[in-house]
């Protein structure tokens, strides 16, 4: 809880970028044994993004690019550059670099964010804090993530879920103390770790010939018991920031959910007592996109007209780890 600070964090920017190819239900139907309506009743999703020309930085840099043209952002005001991805371009450099080098911001720092699914939400955190300090002005946090890199696609039960995307918002400390982030609750259970996680390539088990062979360097996911977890995790956190700052569900304009699968997200909704416009959703053009969820569908709504100055949001997420948790913010762009 943050409401009595001096300094309080505010999304005053946001870019985005999705690649142009898109792989469709049908398309999949012809590689996997699956059928368009299952996918679409059982995950809510149609298509998704594929980045076939570059890896994940350049879609962070992209997004941040589009966040610079959007706001008048110069690249050498900024001061600290957050990414949260499961998919960095290699282990290190961080992909943090990669985008500060790419964009010539050449007085920031940064790092990388492994937060899987709630990862934006972690970076935002993070991000956020850095500002409350008063020794940062502008603070760069990027979801992204290149699944496709990591999806093997003769796994009928991963394959359909996720996509490609990145997409960046700029922190800033803010004039009025009415908006911007004023609490969040974040959480991890690493005794989830085998219900959804990518079992090769780290120091564990070292890339080799056989981990190659064992397909151990694709995404591995139990959906049943990641589920059941999800659908409890999302609603309870929520419920949870609302009471916290005595919210009820009139005082929220939108729940920004990670959209991992429609029945969660409308699972989360029923509980908080929202109504389906009160709910900001994308997951059928995109599918899963991990840490770029989130900023992604609120970049959307704000483009599109739909999310206003002083509306009231509930970001939350739950993914892989377990990582869970929720921020309660105010949006602070007119
Ligand atoms: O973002 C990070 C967190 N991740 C999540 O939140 C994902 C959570 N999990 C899910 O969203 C869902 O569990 C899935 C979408 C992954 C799967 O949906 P489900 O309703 O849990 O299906 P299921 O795994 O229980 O499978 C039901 C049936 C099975 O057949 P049998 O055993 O009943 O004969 C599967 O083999 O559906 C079958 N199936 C498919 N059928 C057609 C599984 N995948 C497919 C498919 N197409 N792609």
């Amino acid at each position: 809880m943050r409401n009595s600070q001096k300094i309080k964090a505010v999304i005053t920017g946001v870019g985005m970028y999705v690649p142009e190819t898109i792989l469709d239900n049908k398309y999949l139907e012809s590689i996997v044994e699956t059928n368009d309506e299952w996918i679409k009743t059982r995950t809510g999703i149609s298509e998704r993004r594929i980045h076939k020309s570059g890896p994940t930085s350049d879609m962070a840099a992209k997004s941040v690019l589009d966040l610079m043209k959007s706001t008048g952002l110069r690249a050498e005001e900024i001061d600290l550059i957050i990414v949260a991805t499961v998919t960095p371009d290699m282990f290190f450099p961080a992909t943090a670099c990669l985008v500060q080098d790419a964009i010539g911001a050449k007085n920031a720092w940064g790092f990388d964010l492994s937060g899987a699914c709630s990862g934006f939400l972690f970076a935002l955190e993070t991000g956020a804090n850095f500002i409350e300090t008063g020794n940062y002005k502008k603070v760069v946090v990027v979801g992204a993530d290149k699944m496709s890199a990591i999806v093997d696609y003769t796994d009928r039960n991963t394959c359909i879920l996720f996509g490609d995307a990145a997409s960046a918002v700029l922190l800033e400390p803010g004039e009025d103390n009415k908006y911007g982030i004023h609490d969040s609750l974040l959480h991890i259970d690493g005794s989830g770790k085998e219900s959804l996680y990518m079992k090769g390539g780290g120091s564990l088990n070292p890339a080799t010939h056989e981990t190659v062979d064992n397909k151990l360097h694709y995404i591995y996911q139990d959906g049943k018991a990641v589920f059941k977890v999800a659908v409890k995790g999302m609603a309870d956190i929520s419920v949870e920031i609302m009471k916290k700052n005595n919210l009820k569900s009139e005082d929220i304009a939108y729940l920004v959910p990670h959209q991992a699968n429609l029945r969660i997200i409308d699972a989360t909704a029923e509980r908080m007592g929202l109504g389906k416009d009160k709910v900001m959703i994308n997951i059928g053009k995109y599918g899963n996109t991990t840490a770029a969820t989130i900023p992604l569908v609120m970049t959307e709504y704000y483009r599109s007209g739909k999310l206003k100055k002083g509306d009231n949001l509930i970001l939350v997420a739950f993914g892989a780890g377990f990582t869970w948790g929720s921020i309660y913010l105010t949006w602070g762009i007119d």
